[in-house]
């Protein structure tokens, strides 16, 4: 495991922007794994500007995301799917065809979740994954648990996701209790790993890299993947 300690969430945000772009130069149809929430804001903005300024080439890139809530269709400004177009795929030469979230507004969230997990399979696998975490460790949505998922499943947000979310949308009833995510096997089997982490998170990042592996801190599981960086913003 690489832990980069940086300074600021710009620096966070551009160095991860500069292995993601490395990441689409070397293989310009790689598998981009991709997060959403705060924290890689800064980093979707960073290649925004690459890709404007013509340093790089997303037309034969290909995306999966790694979760959605359910209930929410991608229209709605609070979907995953929406945040990813209006952060993301709205703003460079990516074919939206070529971009997957798991639909969490599936009338059969158990045949979506086979299917999400097959389809990555299908591609061949993730290059490269882009992970936040939550202050409870979460990844993707994995909550702690007393096991890790192995595949996409459905999962019931706890407490303190529902309240971290909150904060995003117009009420808290609004949020939705259920998600649909990748396992901790999906994210597994990525490649390369990437997880970005703002200075919120100091704690939880130390906990879950430098303490036991449990699926009671679902980020933990990351100490034994072969090829993890890890970008710790400090302040
Ligand atoms: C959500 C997402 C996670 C993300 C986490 C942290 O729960 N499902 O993938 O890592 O929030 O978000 P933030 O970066 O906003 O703190």
């Amino acid at each position: 495991m690489r832990m980069m300690r940086v300074k600021t969430y710009e620096e966070m945000s551009a160095l991860a922007a500069s292995m993601i772009g490395a990441q689409v130069i070397l293989k310009p149809d790689c598998v981009l794994g991709l997060a959403t929430g705060s924290s890689p804001i800064g980093t979707y903005k960073k290649l925004v500007e690459s890709c404007e300024k013509g340093l790089l080439d997303f037309s034969g890139v290909r995306t999966v995301n790694l979760d959605e809530y359910c209930g929410l269709s991608g229209d709605n400004p609070n979907s995953y799917r929406y945040f990813m177009n209006d952060n993301l795929f709205d703003h460079v030469n990516i074919d939206k065809a070529n971009t997957h979230v798991p639909n969490g507004f599936a009338e059969d969230l158990e045949a979506e979740a086979a299917r999400y997990e097959a389809f990555i399979e299908s591609l061949g696998g993730v290059d490269l994954q882009l992970l936040g975490i939550g202050h409870n460790g979460h990844i993707g949505f994995n909550e702690p648990t007393d096991h890790f998922p192995a595949t996409v499943h459905t999962v019931a947000l706890t407490e303190s996701t529902i309240n971290a979310n909150a904060r995003l949308f117009e009420r808290r009833e609004d949020v939705p209790t259920q998600a649909i995510t990748m396992g901790i096997g999906t994210i597994m089997k990525a490649d390369k790993i990437l997880l970005i982490a703002g200075a919120d998170k100091k704690e939880i990042v130390e906990k879950a890299f430098y303490g036991p592996v449990t699926p009671e801190v679902p980020a933990s599981v990351l100490q034994l993947h072969r090829n993890v960086t890890v970008i710790l913003c400090e302040n």
